[in-house]
């Protein structure tokens, strides 16, 4: 096989979607610890511990360094590379969510026994839906009272309308739970328990449920559960289908506990088994299979650096297809800019170093002063603009100015550097100059407001706005489209990107105004990079 195909084979970029607390943290040490990226666990879930309160989180926003180097963390496992790129862990639903999902081939959703399925879980899972994407469940913390695992299969299987297979089983669950028997392989591994936070080793492996060892390692009682559980599970499941996975119809469900480390490396052998390679990826003038062999991506997140007051910023670009060299030259193609890349970084667990070379699939980073934006498409010079990045329209609009109204230009850069790193909507009204910040989540407001009294030295004061949406309009007829925005000028404004935006004051306006002007467009979600 050829390098290109073989190095591109073995990548496997993918997510984990969960409800705050389930355990994402968690397992992505865990992971990390088998894959050799870590030795320690310990050190991701500082992160986790810091963010739940608003003001921790702002603080952990500040410390963005960390942030950054494990926004993708890379280890590997057997023959693979993976890829796993980190969602943001708060409350809110943001755009920032969205579009790392844009930039994975696949996820695995962690729930927490006890819980099931909870809000943040339903709304990431539909996310993931959206593009079909493969999705493997891992249910946590069955070393607590759990819901049962009957129960806990149905529940996915019912509220998500997916259909299920579960591939691993937990022995017992609470103080009783034992680890997990793999249904694929028929197996039972054991491991050594002496330290969590170090990987554990492996004391024995127990083929198939007439082992007689089982007996000797498990009580009877347990074992006996386990085998009639086993039993049932096989009469009433049909066997996984990994075809089925593929197309996102079907989601193999591991059992396990990560703070033990149980039901870890059954989740990790699947992975490694199961996870589909990179994917052909659309663009708005073809598909582009990741084994081409010329370069080409997207910037689908943009972070400001370690230093907050230096404005470097890291633009983090999704592969699409080829082999990336240190030094390459590449076009920006929205500017039509080329920019040659001699400090590209990957990123390894918590460290970082200069990309000598990388393959569709990866995830790098480049350095830059705002000139990169979400959205943008790279490649080694054909027009290419790929697609599926959006833009949601906000819903939540906030009149901001400057507590000093000598720093409103500031303000104003400020507010653009922000919009351009998708941390939030900017819009300046076309009548009177105001800024109206827009954000999908209102927690957005208060980290908004630290950052550019921090970052750009304004404090600002945000305002009711008396909006209640926006919406992007266009129109084939530019003449009709001039007509609409001078006509409304007192609720029209731009975007950013100098894109014009009808703001509603209440829904009747909104319907109304859309009622008025059949021949206008009103677009609730917008394609990036336009
Ligand atoms: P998150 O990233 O999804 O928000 O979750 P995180 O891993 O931070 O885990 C949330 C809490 O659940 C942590 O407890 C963590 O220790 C615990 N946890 C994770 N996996 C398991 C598991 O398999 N079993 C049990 N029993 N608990 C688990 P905490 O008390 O909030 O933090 P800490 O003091 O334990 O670090």
């Amino acid at each position: 096989m050829n390098q290109l195909i073989e190095n591109i084979n073995k990548r496997r970029t993918f997510a984990i979607i969960a409800h705050p607390d389930a355990g994402k943290t968690t397992l992505t040490e865990k992971l990390l610890l088998f894959g050799g990226a870590i030795q320690l666990a310990g050190a991701v879930k500082a992160r986790g511990n810091q963010r739940r309160a608003t003001s921790d989180w702002m603080k952990v926003e500040r410390e963005r360094g960390i942030s950054v180097s494990s926004s993708v963390m890379t280890f590997t496992y057997k023959d693979k590379i993976f890829n796993l790129l980190d969602t943001p862990g708060h409350q809110d639903f943001s755009e920032d969510t969205y579009r790392v999902l844009t930039a994975v081939d696949s996820a695995v959703m962690v729930l927490d026994g006890a819980q099931g399925i909870e809000t943040q879980t339903k709304k990431l899972f539909e996310v993931c839906r959206l593009r079909d994407m493969p999705i493997a469940t891992f249910i946590n913390k069955m070393d607590r009272e759990s819901k049962d695992p009957f129960d806990l299969i149905d529940e996915i299987e019912q509220t998500l309308q997916i259909d299920v297979c579960p591939v691993s089983w937990p022995i017992g669950m609470g103080n009783r739970f034992l680890g997990c028997y793999d249904l694929i392989q028929d197996q039972l591994i054991l491991i050594n328990k002496v330290d969590k936070n170090k990987k554990p080793e492996i004391i024995d492996t127990l083929k198939g449920l007439d082992d007689p060892d089982l007996e000797k390692k498990i009580p009877l009682e347990a074992l006996t559960e386990l085998r009639e559980q086993i039993e049932m599970v096989r009469g009433l499941c049909k066997p996984f289908e990994k075809k089925a996975y593929l197309e996102g119809n079907l989601t193999p469900i591991y059992f396990g506990s990560a703070i033990n480390t149980f039901g870890v490396q059954e989740l990790l052998n699947g992975l490694s088994e199961i996870t589909p390679s990179p994917r052909v990826q659309p663009s708005l003038e073809r598909d582009v299979v990741p084994e081409e062999d010329k370069v080409s991506g997207f910037i689908f997140k943009i972070q400001a650096n370690m230093d907050p007051k230096h404005r470097d910023r890291i633009a983090f670009m999704r592969l699409c297809s080829g082999h990336f060299k240190r030094g390459m030259k590449l076009k920006q193609i929205r500017t039509e800019k080329n920019i040659t890349l001699h400090n590209a970084i990957l990123f390894l667990a918590q460290d970082r170093e200069l990309a000598e070379e990388a393959f569709a699939g990866d995830i790098i980073g480049l350095p830059n002063h705002g000139n990169l934006h979400i959205g943008d498409s790279i490649t080694e010079g054909e027009n290419l603009n790929f697609t599926g990045l959006p833009s949601f329209a906000p819903e939540f609009l906030q009149k901001v100015r400057p507590e000093d109204p000598m720093l409103t230009k500031h303000l104003g850069k400020a507010l653009q550097q922000l919009a351009e790193e998708g941390a939030v909507s900017t819009f300046k009204r076309h009548l009177g100059g105001d800024w109206i910040v827009g954000v999908i989540g209102q927690l957005q407001f208060e980290v908004l407001a630290d950052r550019i009294r921090t970052e750009y030295e304004v404090p600002v004061i945000f305002e009711n706005s008396n909006l209640v949406t926006a919406r992007w309009v266009i129109c084939d007829d530019m003449n009709i489209l001039n007509n609409f925005l001078k006509k409304n000028s007192d609720a029209t404004c731009d975007d950013h990107k100098e894109n014009p935006v009808f703001l509603a004051r209440n829904n009747w306006h909104l319907d109304h105004t859309i009622e008025e002007w059949p021949e206008i467009k009103f677009l609730k979600v917008k394609e990036q990079g336009n």
